[in-house]
């Protein structure tokens, strides 16, 4: 007996899939078989990407547009006939002092990194209900797990991600919708782009995962029996002392 879920042919709506963890986790189901549906504001990158994988599309959008999650939805199923996955993962990470953080920066990474997720997994699991079934993975961090100083503001989003998976979790047991969180340590990403070296040199002290490293994750919880679920995969470089 199989048991393995089998995702071929199966549909999955991508958010922040124009680098870094979005595009590594397109690459692998596509691999896998599926369709997908590819969103972020890079509309180069997204179509770039859609270009090269066998059955998808960009559907280029601000995460933090209230009707960009209805309009995913409502893409998926007229361009692939349904949708199976949303992989809830767009964001960004602004930290600092509490001297030198910027306040409007951190309030628009709470939209970005809380609100926005909150939309897409609401409108998503309307869907997965009137289906009967779905998979949603929603991205969170190590930093949804442990604090760090001056990561307060970034921390309480991803804790905000977890607690936010683990009750929705919860209250759909047993209905053929599953909820999941991938938390990542520190991978190679342009989420640190905007930082300093010296930040940089701090983050990657430890090593740093690939995006591949939390592909393979991604898919592995996706990939489990429709009886098994994994409500939380914690990947972290190894030789970090976390
Ligand atoms: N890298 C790490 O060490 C690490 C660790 C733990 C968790 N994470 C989480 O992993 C997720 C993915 O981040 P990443 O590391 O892959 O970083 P990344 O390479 O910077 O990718 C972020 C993605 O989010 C999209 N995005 C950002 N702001 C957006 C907006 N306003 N509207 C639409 N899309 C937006 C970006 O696309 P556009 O710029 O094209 O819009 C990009 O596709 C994030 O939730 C992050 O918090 C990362």
């Amino acid at each position: 007996m199989n048991l393995q879920n089998d995702l071929q042919n199966k549909v999955a709506i991508i958010t922040g899939a124009s680098g870094g963890i979005g595009e590594a986790v397109a690459k692998d189901l596509d691999a896998a078989g599926m369709s997908l549906v590819l969103t972020a504001r890079s509309q180069d990158k997204l179509e770039h990407l859609a270009s090269n994988l066998q059955n998808a599309k960009a559907v280029p959008g601000e995460i933090t547009d209230p009707e960009l999650p209805q309009k995913l939805v409502d893409f998926a199923i007229e361009t692939f006939g349904r949708l199976d996955v949303v992989f809830n993962n767009a964001g960004i990470m602004t930290v600092g002092s509490i001297e030198t953080v910027d306040i409007e920066a951190i309030c628009q990474m709470v939209r970005i990194n809380v609100e926005s997720p909150y939309r897409i997994a609401y409108t998503a699991l309307r869907h997965f209900k009137q289906s009967g079934s779905g998979f949603l993975i929603n991205t969170s961090s190590i930093a949804g797990l442990k604090t760090t100083p001056q990561f307060a503001a970034y921390c309480g989003t991803k804790f905000a991600i977890e607690a936010f998976t683990d009750s929705l979790r919860i209250e759909l047991a047993g209905t053929g919708i599953r909820v999941a969180s991938i938390a990542p340590g520190s991978v190679d990403t342009g989420l640190y782009n905007h930082w300093g070296q010296d930040q940089k040199d701090f983050i990657a002290s430890g090593g740093l995962l690939q995006p591949q490293d939390i592909a393979r994750c991604v898919r592995f919880i996706l990939e489990q029996p429709a009886h098994v679920l994994i409500p939380r995969l914690l990947a972290v470089p190894a030789a970090q002392p976390v």
